[in-house]
């Protein structure tokens, strides 16, 4: 079978490679994938990996050979599932523990969207509790994350404000009533802040740290501008019980009992009933990937970009 393979001399270090059919431990199902969506921290790891390491963390496809432990869907189930590595390839061995059963009414495409950034805004909105009422910005509001934390945090009665790099970026969630506010920066939001989904880190991080409201929280999941953060501490603490948490997912999954699947089949189940919109920008065949995953370089996208795979199983 082939794979999508870090290799050098490669259009941003990634070529089409033969690979080693995968060997399910016991825990783990046999994937036909369908489906992948890609992450920004993917187009970082592909950097500076080694020749030869295979990414992927976002799958959806078809159940080819259940676990042999007996957990997880049977044969011939379409699922959604999640990777620490690999995913972009024809077949995967996935961990029932991080593999969801589909609803019919859920795409293989839409579903593929669903892992890394669905699981991130559910997780990061999870730790602030009930959210009936609360003030929340979300940083990235564009992007793969922050398109389903906006629509997940109004669903929990959130006022939301997004920002983005314009504020045109945002009318699609404006227009669903996922966001109330559409601002370029955080400093012109209106805030205090209860709840801050911060994934830019550099300027807007420090900015941040000081438009929370008493007893507000900022849960950092990422650093897209990849610059260092410089604030005034007692900007912070000077406004009472505040907290600066800092989330990283394969982290949290475990944190939260090894949550995979059932957190996966609570999104997909909002898919189904139209509860989450997925926001797909560029689609590509994964034999030719190059111009999606550009489009994540260029900062092009709103929402995500899926690779398709060939419909036959082999
Ligand atoms: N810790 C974790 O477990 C975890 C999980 C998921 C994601 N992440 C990280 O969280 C961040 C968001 O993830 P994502 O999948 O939503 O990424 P994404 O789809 O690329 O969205 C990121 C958004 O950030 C905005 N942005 C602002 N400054 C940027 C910059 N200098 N470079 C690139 N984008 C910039 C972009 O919107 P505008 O252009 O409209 O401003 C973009 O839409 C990424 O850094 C990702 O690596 C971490």
């Amino acid at each position: 079978m082939e794979a999508l393979v870090c290799a050098d001399n490669s259009p941003l270090r990634l070529a089409v490679q033969a690979v080693p059919e995968p060997a399910p431990l016991p825990h783990e199902a046999l994937v036909a994938v369908r489906a992948v969506s890609l992450n920004r921290g993917e187009l970082r790891n592909l950097e500076t990996a080694r020749p030869g390491w295979r990414p992927g963390w976002d799958l959806a496809g078809d159940v080819l050979a259940a676990a042999a432990d007996g957990s997880g869907p049977p044969v011939g189930a379409r699922v959604v599932g999640l990777l620490r590595a690999g995913a972009w390839a024809e077949r995967v061995a996935v961990p029932t523990s991080q593999l969801a059963v589909l609803p019919e009414a859920v795409t293989y495409a839409d579903a593929s969207t669903l892992p890394v950034a669905g699981l991130t805004a559910l997780t990061a909105l999870a730790r602030r509790g009930a959210l009936l009422g609360q003030r929340v910005v979300i940083t990235g509001a564009a992007g793969g994350v922050g398109w389903f934390a906006a629509q997940l945090a109004a669903r929990g009665g959130a006022e939301v404000t997004g920002v983005a790099r314009s504020a045109d970026r945002l009318i699609p969630l404006l227009e669903r009533g996922a966001i109330h506010t559409a601002v370029t920066a955080i400093a012109d939001a209106p805030g205090p802040f209860d709840l801050v989904l911060e994934s830019t880190g550099g300027a807007e991080l420090g900015v941040a740290l000081a438009r929370l409201a008493p007893g507000g929280l900022i849960v950092n999941f990422g650093n897209s501008s990849r610059a260092p953060t410089t604030f005034n501490v007692s900007d912070f603490y000077g406004r009472g019980s505040v907290s600066l948490y800092g989330l990283f997912l394969f982290d949290e999954l475990v944190r939260r009992g090894n949550s995979g699947t059932r957190d996966l089949g609570t999104l997909a189940a909002l898919v189904a009933t139209g509860e989450l919109v997925p926001q797909i920008s560029i689609t590509a065949p994964w034999r030719a990937p190059w111009p999606a995953l550009q489009a994540l370089v260029d900062r092009a996208l709103v929402g995500k970009a899926v690779l398709n795979f060939d419909v036959s199983v082999h």
